[in-house]
């Protein structure tokens, strides 16, 4: 794709990765995603904001073919999917400078070898004049490394966010307008990448609300130009509220745990619980981490295998204690043949979740019927607990 205008002096580069499956060999990209950089050319000087992945630096290096003279690369992220291509950008233009938070500098030697002297700090706040456009950095620590910054256009009222509000989706849309999906795709990202990082979420987006603009640019996914809809959802996703929602990963062997598994999404259900049920052999784990972002309960349901939590769950758990979503509850059911730790194995699992244990069932072969009773208590407590979500 050719570079494309987003208003006077300001361009859209990058590449749009239609066939990308997956991210950093571990989260699944179902409509792919984009590495957006953008060129703001003012009267006197011209700048690149971050770049693309190392892959695809040819692309970006022809959408730079016809700017004679660049003086900037504002390197927003460290991380390669947007920094990988500036040694190339730095190659072509000798004289242009790497701007960066300081802890952005060090992680651009480290990882990429870009010499010193050709990387200048920014400090939080300043401003960089180009000629009728000027630059604002504002830096937002952990959206998605502790480098990270914003960069506000003023004159144009563009607030570029690199992986703050990103998507990984792939569209030949360059603005977002009102299209549901994107959120959605937003919701995903959120989930997969943001999510840990939430109280220092809630303190960047007091910055960013502090800031005039119509459009938020960011480094993947579509422009923004309804930024109201983007704005609303973080503030609710990073809130202390939770739904009345519970997410149930499990996996069955023989059947107990499927057994259970059914029996409490019925009695949940009945009681005016809303659950979302994941079987770990088939789920998309980015559907999961997005049921995570709201919900007030997580119960995990295992089987036992060698004593342990089935490793499918062993993953879910791990996963699910690294994103530190704002579960409020939790809970364990299962099965085991002769003998099982899985209950003591997974508590260990979850230091991260400040959780209020509400109950933990492992059935030794079929479920019987006081089993089933000990489920419906456990709905029934699941219930009064969420009243009032
Ligand atoms: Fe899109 Fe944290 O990189």
């Amino acid at each position: 794709m050719k570079a494309r205008r987003i208003c006077d002096g300001v361009q859209w580069m990058g590449y749009v990765d239609w066939n990308r499956r997956l991210f950093d060999a571990l989260v699944p990209l179902p409509d792919g995603t984009s590495y957006n950089a953008y060129l703001v050319s003012g009267t006197d000087k011209t700048a690149l904001l971050d770049a693309v992945d190392p892959a695809v630096s040819d692309v970006l290096m022809r959408q730079l073919e016809n700017v004679e003279r660049l003086d900037y690369v504002i390197a927003q992220h460290a991380e390669q999917d947007h920094s990988g291509a500036i040694p190339t950008v730095l190659e072509r233009y000798p004289h242009a400078l790497v701007l960066c938070t300081a802890k952005a500098k060090a992680l651009l030697i480290d990882h990429l070898d870009i010499p010193a002297g050709r990387i200048q700090t920014v400090e939080d706040g300043e401003t960089l004049a180009l000629g009728g456009k000027t630059l604002r950095f504002v830096h937002t620590p952990w959206v998605h490394w502790p480098e990270t910054m914003c960069t506000h256009l003023a004159e144009d009222r563009i607030l570029f966010s690199c992986d703050f509000f990103g998507s990984h989706l792939a569209t030949t849309d360059l603005f977002a307008g009102t299209d549901p999906y994107v959120c959605e795709a937003a919701k995903r990202y959120y989930a997969e990448i943001m999510m840990p990082f939430r109280p220092m979420i809630q303190n960047n987006m007091k910055k960013v609300r502090a800031l005039e603009f119509d459009f938020i640019a960011p480094s993947h996914g579509p422009i923004f130009d309804h930024p109201e809809c983007i704005l609303s959802a973080y503030e609710d996703w990073i809130s202390d509220r939770v739904s009345n929602l519970v997410v149930l990963p499990y996996i069955s062997m023989h059947g107990s745990t499927e057994m259970m598994v059914s029996y409490l999404v019925a009695a949940l259900a009945e009681r005016g619980v809303k659950v979302q049920k994941f079987e770990l052999s088939t789920t998309d784990v980015g559907k999961l981490a997005m049921a995570l972002v709201d919900a007030a309960t997580i119960v995990i349901g295992t089987p036992t295998v060698h004593v342990g939590p089935h490793p499918s769950v062993f993953s879910a758990t791990h996963l699910a204690n690294a994103l530190r979503p704002k579960l409020k509850y939790a809970a364990i059911i299962g099965s085991y043949g002769w003998g099982t730790k899985a209950v003591e194995q997974i508590a260990a699992l979850i230091p991260n979740l400040k959780v209020e244990v509400l109950g933990t069932l492992m059935c030794k072969g079929l479920p019987h019927e006081a089993d089933f009773a000990a489920l419906d208590a456990l709905a029934e407590t699941i219930k009064e607990k969420h009243a009032g979500l």
